[in-house]
C-alpha cells in the first residue's frame, strides 16, 4: 500500500525515508544536546510554510522570541508568516501539561496546520512520578495530533553520554519513526555530525548512519561519495 508523504524540507533525507514523512504522523527527534534536534524541526516547519501549509511550533523550553531569532542565521523568517497569521509559535509550561492535548486541538484547529512541532518532551515528565503517567500523556498528545490531521515532530533529549533513545524511555514506543541526531567530536577540533533513521514505521528506510552537515541554509544529508 502507498501512503501519501510530506517533503521533510531537509536536502538528502526524503530518499531515506522512501519519499518523505507519512502524511499525519508523529516522529521522534532524538539526540544529545546541540545535535540540531531544535533546527531541524524548524527547517521542517519553514518548509511547510514556503509551500503554503500552516504551522505551529509548541516549545516547552526555549523563548519563542529565541527560536525565531536563532533561524535568522538561515534566513528563515518564521515572523513573517506569524503576522499573516499562517504560523505560530507558542511557549507552553512544563508545569501545566495536563491541559497540553486540548491545547493542541484547538489550536490545530484554528489554524487548519499540516506540520506540528512538540520541542521538546522532556520537560513534560518534569513533574510526573510515575514513567507509566509520562507515557499515557505521550500516547494521548499522540494520537490527538494524528486525529487532527497533523504531520508532527517532537524531540527529545538523550542525556549526555547515555545509552538509549530518549530521556524517559518511553518516548521511542509511543511515535511512529525515531530519527536520531549524532556528533563525534575529534581530537584535531573536527566535528562530525551525522543521522540514524532508527525507526519508521510502513517504510523501507535507509538503515546506514549519514553524515550531515549545519550549513548557512540548514540541515543537510551530505551524499556519500
Ligand atoms: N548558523 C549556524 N551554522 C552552523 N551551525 C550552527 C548554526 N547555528 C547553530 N549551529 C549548530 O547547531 C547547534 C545547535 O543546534 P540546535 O539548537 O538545533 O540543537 P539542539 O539539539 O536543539 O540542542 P538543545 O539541547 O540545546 O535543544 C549549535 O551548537 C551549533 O553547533
Ligand atoms: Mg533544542
Amino acid at each position: 500500500m502507498d501512503f501519501s508523504r510530506v517533503e521533510s524540507g531537509i536536502p538528502g533525507l526524503d530518499k531515506l525515508l522512501g519519499g518523505g514523512i507519512i502524511e499525519d504522523s508523529v516522529i521522534l527527534v532524538t539526540g544529545e544536546t546541540g545535535t540540531g534536534k531544535t533546527i531541524l524541526c524548524s527547517q521542517f516547519l519553514w518548509h511547510g510554510l514556503k509551500k503554503g501549509e500552516t504551522c505551529i511550533f509548541i516549545t516547552l523550553e526555549e523563548d519563542p522570541e529565541d527560536i525565531k531569532e536563532d533561524v535568522r542565521a538561515f534566513k528563515w523568517d518564521l515572523a513573517k508568516y506569524e503576522k499573516k497569521g499562517l504560523f505560530r509559535i507558542i511557549y507552553h509550561d512544563p508545569a501545566q501539561v495536563n491541559n497540553l492535548g486540548s491545547m493542541i486541538i484547538d489550536e490545530i484547529k484554528n489554524l487548519k496546520a499540516k506540520r506540528l512541532v512538540i520541542d521538546s518532551t522532556s520537560l513534560i515528565g518534569l513533574n510526573m512520578q510515575e514513567v507509566s503517567q509520562i507515557r499515557k500523556l505521550l500516547f494521548n498528545t499522540i494520537n490527538v495530533i494524528k486525529k487532527n490531521k497533523c504531520t508532527a515532530l517532537i524531540t527529545s533529549e538523550i542525556p549526555e553520554g547515555m545509552r538509549g533513545l530518549s530521556k524517559f524511555g518511553v518516548e521511542e514506543f509511543v511515535v511512529d519513526g525515531i530519527i536520531v541526531l549524532n556528533y563525534l567530536e575529534y581530537a584535531a577540533g573536527g566535528l562530525d555530525r551525522s543521522l540514524i533513521i532508527r525507526k519508521m514505521r510502513r517504510t523501507d528506510h535507509g538503515k546506514d548512519i549519514y553524515p550531515i552537515e549545519i550549513t548557512s541554509k540548514g540541515i543537510v544529508v551530505k551524499p556519500v561519495e
